[in-house]
């Protein structure tokens, strides 16, 4: 775990610095903007995310500038999907990452402005040749990193999970919900090292099936924070989804039984990636770590 811990950190900082390069104003533009984009991506989050681009791109050999611009772009896509997350329309949250939320900062149009320009400013980066000389690969990251955040993928979650306040959901209908929701850039995350490193189907396919249990794992373990956690190491307002009627493998399982859950998907997760030798080993306790973690 201890070497998780630095390998996590150490990608922690480059991608500060890739970021802080990637959301510096240009002159043309209003700088309240980059003001508030800076605000909500900067300093703060796992940046777990980045850390599974890496990760993955390590097995095959990939140069690192390309996997941390491709791991940066990815984390501009999960701070915009945040910003909104934690819109009065949304989720009406004023606490995220330790501090005030993006529209309790700046204001709730500003907010919005800068999600959206988080967005594709994501894509900008990734369809740029310094993330990979291969404009096929290029385009491969890009189509699979917009199925990963749009209707099918992130915001087709976000959808359903809005739908979960009012809806009786089963377990079947809560995996779905979850797997877009929270897994989609997960699961983007390490395709997208598998892609930069023309990985065989196998490797790919492997990949995949180990962050989709990852990414489910990871948004159990978030259901469980809110019961469990608390607001100085989550940075984040604790038990609010039972407040709001959220339906959630804890609504269902209750505590006990979605730890459980988390657990065996975490180990089935780690099963995925037999294929890989020793190289894999961070990843492996990656698994572990989403499900213990504290924030
Ligand atoms: C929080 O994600 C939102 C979910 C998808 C559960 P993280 O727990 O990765 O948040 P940060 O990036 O570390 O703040
Ligand atoms: C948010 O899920 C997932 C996103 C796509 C942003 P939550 O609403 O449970 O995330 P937190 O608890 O606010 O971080
Ligand atoms: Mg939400
Ligand atoms: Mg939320
Ligand atoms: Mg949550």
């Amino acid at each position: 775990m201890n070497k998780l811990k630095a390998a996590l950190t150490n990608t922690a900082d480059s991608v500060e610095v890739m970021l802080d390069t990637l959301l510096t104003p240009d002159s043309s533009t209003e700088n309240r903007i980059y003001q508030a984009m800076r605000y909500t991506t900067l300093g703060g989050g796992k940046r777990l995310r980045p850390f599974l681009v890496k990760q993955s791109a390590d097995l095959f050999g990939v140069r690192e500038i390309n996997a941390l611009r491709t791991g940066a772009a990815l984390e501009l896509i999960h701070c915009y999907s945040l910003v909104h997350d934690d819109l009065p329309a949304m989720d009406d949250d004023d606490l995220r990452r330790g501090k005030a939320t993006l529209h309790k900062a700046f204001d709730e149009a500003t907010a919005i402005l800068a999600g959206d320009a988080l967005l594709t400013l994501a894509f900008e980066v990734i369809a740029q040749p310094e993330t990979h000389q291969d404009s096929e690969i290029r385009i491969e990251l890009v189509n699979m990193l917009a199925r990963a955040s749009g209707v099918r993928g992130m915001v087709g979650g976000q959808m359903e999970d809005l739908q979960a306040e009012t809806k009786e959901l089963n377990l079947e209908d809560i995996t779905h919900l979850q797997r877009l929701k929270t897994g989609a850039l997960i699961e983007y995350g390490c395709e997208a090292g598998a892609i930069l490193g023309k990985a065989s189907k196998e490797e790919r396919e492997a990949l995949v099936a180990y962050a989709n249990d990852l990414g489910l794992a990871f948004q159990i373990a978030d259901d469980l924070l809110d019961i469990e956690g608390n607001v100085e190491e989550t940075g984040k307002a604790v038990r609010k989804d039972n407040h709001a009627g959220k339906a959630t493998f804890v609504s269902l399982l209750g505590v006990d039984g979605a730890r459980k859950e988390a657990e065996s998907i975490a180990n089935r997760a780690v099963g995925h990636l037999d294929t890989f030798d020793d190289r894999a080993n961070l990843l492996r306790a990656t698994a572990e770590f989403v499900i213990a973690r504290r924030n």
